[in-house]
């Protein structure tokens, strides 16, 4: 039995005191007509038992005399596994997965009551599975109105997905190990694209590098939909087409990453199609850099959440301040929040088995929650230029030549006890280290 598993059950059932709590696996999704889409584990449920099967279900009950930690699964069936591949079972469950009670999953109504019925309070997510959802809520109501004769019994739901985010916040070394291969991956995949990128090929030829890459050094695949966007494309946040043509004076601008044992990496870097940028989109590149780097250092353990987005903000808007992009008082027009106009997303979000990470930021008083020692942030500023910009009102027009140009630069960094450390550090973004890549980046 894998020990970190059991290890962070332990830690959850210490929370929970004389707390249920119940966790289901992620749903099966169908592709088209009796096709299915690959199965991905619900990230919590992955977490805390290692199990990769849907239809079960997970539950840690403290207060339980013998079984603190059940599973529900599919049971063995030689036919389905003929057709859709291997299921543990209940005995492996047990075996395998550290299970003190295991039952098929038909069973749970019948099941589920004496793990919930001594409970103070359960711990679910509503709304993801409304199957299950029923089950709970139709148990808690006969079990309400019981109470007034047995004394005892759930009486609140909490949420357990904000229960679980502090602690997948934090990632263990083994954790951290997920993510540094993730992460090596992806950079070689980053850095074979710099190489490969030129005016005339396609961005779908870019992506399909990429990921052959991510697969061939033994990664699931894709983090999220690859972001591979030339020119004009990269103006749109979320771009996934990945169809056009790249041309001669463009900047591509890559947004990816891969999964590896579920663990994500989620890398952008944006750099000329050709061999140089224009004077524009230089110009833009280093004040793009420039925030970067200051929300990088924003990233100490100890600092508010909210100081990092501070940093690159208030360097992209003096910048565009410079630059004759913006007008009027830095500290007016980021309280106007007329950055937004170039610069319309936070700077970075918590990773690790999902790529937009659980971990709330913000205390009930408003104050940002700091970064602690294992906590593992993307820091990504961009500055997006649309071809239709149209300038908010006592805002100037722009000039053609800035127009169509879109910058993001994308680095994954872990916290650390005096600091940081910048994970995705190998794939180059100065314009020097470019350089010596092999793009060669003059202005021209
Ligand atoms: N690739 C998604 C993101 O950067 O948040
Ligand atoms: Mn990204
Ligand atoms: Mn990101």
């Amino acid at each position: 039995m894998n020990l970190e598993y059991q290890r962070r059950r332990q830690a959850v059932l210490a929370a929970i005191g004389q707390g249920t709590a119940i966790f289901g696996s992620a749903p099966t999704a169908v592709m088209h007509n009796d096709v299915e889409y690959p199965f991905r584990q619900n990230s919590d449920f992955f977490y805390l038992t290692g199990f990769n099967e849907p239809d079960a279900i997970a539950i840690l009950a403290p207060h339980h005399e013998e079984h603190q930690f059940v599973l529900f699964v599919r049971p063995k069936d030689k036919e389905k596994e003929t057709w859709s591949g291997y299921r543990a079972g209940v005995e492996v469950a047990k075996e395998t997965y550290g299970a003190h009670a295991a039952y098929p999953i038909a069973e749970l109504a019948e099941k589920l009551p004496q793990y919930v019925e001594n409970a103070d309070r359960l711990y679910c997510h509503l709304g993801d599975d409304l199957r299950l959802d029923q089950h709970i809520l139709a148990l808690w109501r006969r079990l309400l109105t019981k109470y007034p004769k047995r004394g005892r019994g759930p009486v609140a739901i909490e949420d357990s997905r904000l229960l679980m985010q502090q602690f997948r916040r934090l990632k263990s070394a083994s954790e951290l190990e997920h993510m540094r291969r993730a992460v090596a991956i992806s950079a070689k995949a980053h850095a074979h694209a710099m190489d490969i990128a030129k005016p005339g090929r396609y961005e779908y030829e870019i992506q399909a590098e990429m990921e052959h890459i991510f697969r061939l050094e033994g990664a699931l695949g894709p983090a999220y939909p690859s972001i591979v966007a030339s020119g004009v494309n990269a103006c749109i946040l979320h771009y996934i087409e990945n169809d056009c043509q790249m041309q001669r004076d463009e900047l591509l601008l890559i947004d990816a990453g891969c999964a590896y044992g579920y663990y994500n990496a989620d890398i952008t870097r944006t750099f000329p199609v050709g061999e140089r940028f224009t004077p524009e989109q230089r110009t833009l590149y280093e004040l793009v850099l420039e925030a970067q780097l200051k929300a990088i250092e924003a990233v100490q353990p100890g600092r508010p959440f909210n100081e990092f987005h501070d940093a690159a903000t208030r360097t992209i808007t003096e910048g565009l301040v410079a630059l004759g992009l913006l007008q009027g008082n830095v500290d007016t027009l980021i309280e106007e929040k007329k950055h937004k106009a170039f610069f319309m997303h936070g700077t970075g979000h918590f990773l690790g088995l999902d790529v937009h990470d659980t971990g709330t930021l913000r205390n009930p008083d408003k104050t940002w929650q700091p970064f602690a020692p294992g906590n593992v942030v993307t820091v990504e500023p961009g500055i997006y230029i649309a071809p239709n910009y149209e300038p908010a009102e006592g805002q100037p027009d722009v000039d053609a030549r800035w127009r169509g140009i879109g910058i993001r630069i994308e680095d994954d960094v872990l916290v650390t006890e005096t600091g940081h450390e910048i994970l995705t550090a190998a794939v180059p973004k100065s314009i020097v280290a470019m350089e010596e890549r092999g793009v060669t980046l003059g202005t021209s």
